[in-house]
């Protein structure tokens, strides 16, 4: 385009050579549409009993029929699984949305992520048992709920095998087992307590289910945090992979939307970063959607930038501070935080990040480069973010849905939010009313409220 001013052509500033070298990272709404037919595609290969096999996308049946409708009351135990941490809760649902929850996070020693089954399951269940002793509650047996997010083939309700391990788990002698049998067995091994496991979920699940116990409309549950996936409310007759009693109408179906692109219908998308931290993953040529969207992977994308435009002189004088050259030498919680202080009008993250790195002398302007650089990784994370709860919402054809959301990225990027917004009310269509609400402690509450939903349903 031409001058239009009629004045001086504006100089080329240091962030302009930047954000040209960048430019791949910016997602055009064509580029966004096609990630959409490519969800919507491997959705319904996933849903088909004939195709779910070359299906990126599993569509895992939950087996989660009945959405609450608030009345749930009760105490109940869960256990959640799925990240750096492990928890164990008792959560009592009372009148008015009213609930009581007391928790303790346990400690998962790194290595237990990396060991074998027996190992992690009799670590869970030795927390499992000290909670119950410090809570005194032994003697109740009751009903748990157990939060397991990872991908699972689930046969019932308290029966799933894990097809593979993500976000940095590789345990072996897990997959391709029944992970509500692996915790019985070890349960059984300690004989110190009496579990009832009531049901196995995905914390997507479980987002959904705590924002639908005050929100009847929530449809959908979406987690970005360490990794990435969303559940949304199907057509009985299009699970094709249940095999339960087919009466009711609906189904929360567990997308797994995080393996999306491992067929290659991603690749248009992916840059030389992605390709790296691909290649370096535990899992290379896996969880190519996460990569571009959790939380797990986005630090290291960024990383590989920043060490891009260092070697390319556009950060640091071209000065490579020595520790910047390490895998997840950038930490995931720096892609919020400088955002956040970036709102404020500071620098002082990026100048920690860089200073923590071994910088030895940071200006400003590298600190603009980094903010840049982190403000690009989140935007592209949340506008596929974006496309992909369009899809699903233009898929359902519900009016009026609310999307349950949780996941660290979601929660403490401040524009994240916005971002997805952006997207949506370009994407879904007209005539269709939706929100998107922050949804309390879906792996917690979720898990309770699927267990009072299940124990609702056997008539306890
Ligand atoms: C797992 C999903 C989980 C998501 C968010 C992914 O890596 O495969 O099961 O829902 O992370 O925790």
């Amino acid at each position: 385009m031409g001058n239009l001013c009629g004045g001086k052509k504006k100089q080329t500033t240091h962030l302009d050579k930047v954000k040209k070298e960048l430019n791949g990272i910016i997602l055009t709404d064509d580029q966004l549409r096609r990630h959409s037919q490519e969800f919507l595609k491997q959705i319904n290969l996933g849903l088909a009993k004939k195709t779910n096999a070359e299906a990126d996308v599993k569509c895992f049946p939950t087996y989660v029929q009945d959405l609450p409708d608030g009345s749930e009351r009760g105490k109940f135990l869960a256990l959640d699984l799925g990240g750096t941490n492990f928890r164990v809760l008792v959560i009592d649902l009372g009148e008015n949305f009213l609930f009581r929850m007391k928790s303790r996070i346990y400690v998962l020693p790194p290595e237990l992520t990396l060991g074998t089954a027996v190992q992690l399951n009799d670590h869970i269940a030795a927390c499992l048992s000290d909670f119950i002793h410090r809570h005194s509650i032994a003697s109740s047996k009751l009903p748990l709920g157990y939060t397991f997010s990872f991908p699972v083939q689930q046969h019932g309700l308290t029966k799933g095998i894990l097809t593979n391990w993500t976000k940095g788990f590789n345990v072996s002698g897990f997959a391709g087992h029944d992970v509500v049998q692996l915790l019985k067995d070890a349960i059984s091994r300690r004989g110190d307590i009496d579990i009832d496991i009531v049901a196995i979920l995905n914390d997507t699940t479980g987002t959904l289910m705590s924002c639908a116990w005050r929100y009847t409309n929530c449809k959908v549950g979406l987690i970005v945090g360490t990794g990435c996936n969303a559940c949304y409310v199907e057509r009985t007759e299009n699970v094709e992979l249940f095999t339960g009693d087919r009466s009711k109408p609906y189904m929360i179906v567990n997308t797994e939307m995080g393996a999306l692109g491992e067929s290659g219908g991603l690749d248009y998308l992916l840059t030389d970063y992605d390709l790296a931290v691909d290649k370096t993953s535990l899992y290379p040529g896996k969880q190519k959607g996460e990569k571009m969207m959790s939380g797990l992977f986005l630090s290291e994308v960024i990383r590989r930038i920043l060490v891009d435009m260092v070697e390319k002189k556009l950060l640091l004088n071209g000065e490579m501070p020595e520790k910047l050259l390490h895998k997840d030498a950038v930490q995931t919680h720096y892609m919020s935080d400088i955002e956040a202080s970036k709102e404020k009008g500071s620098q002082k993250d990026c100048e920690r990040l860089l200073k923590d790195l071994g910088a030895r002398t940071v200006t400003k302007q590298d600190c603009e480069v980094v903010a840049y650089v982190c403000e690009l990784v989140a935007m592209r994370s949340a506008h596929l973010a974006g496309s992909a709860i369009s899809t699903i919402i233009n898929k359902m054809g519900f009016k009026d849905v609310t999307v349950g959301v949780d996941g660290s990225v979601y929660r403490y990027h401040p524009h994240y939010h916005d971002y997805m917004m952006s997207v949506m009310t370009k994407m879904i269509d007209k005539g269709t009313k939706f929100e998107m609400v922050l949804s309390n402690d879906g792996s917690g509450r979720g898990a309770a409220i699927v267990a009072a939903v299940a124990a609702k349903e056997h008539g306890h």
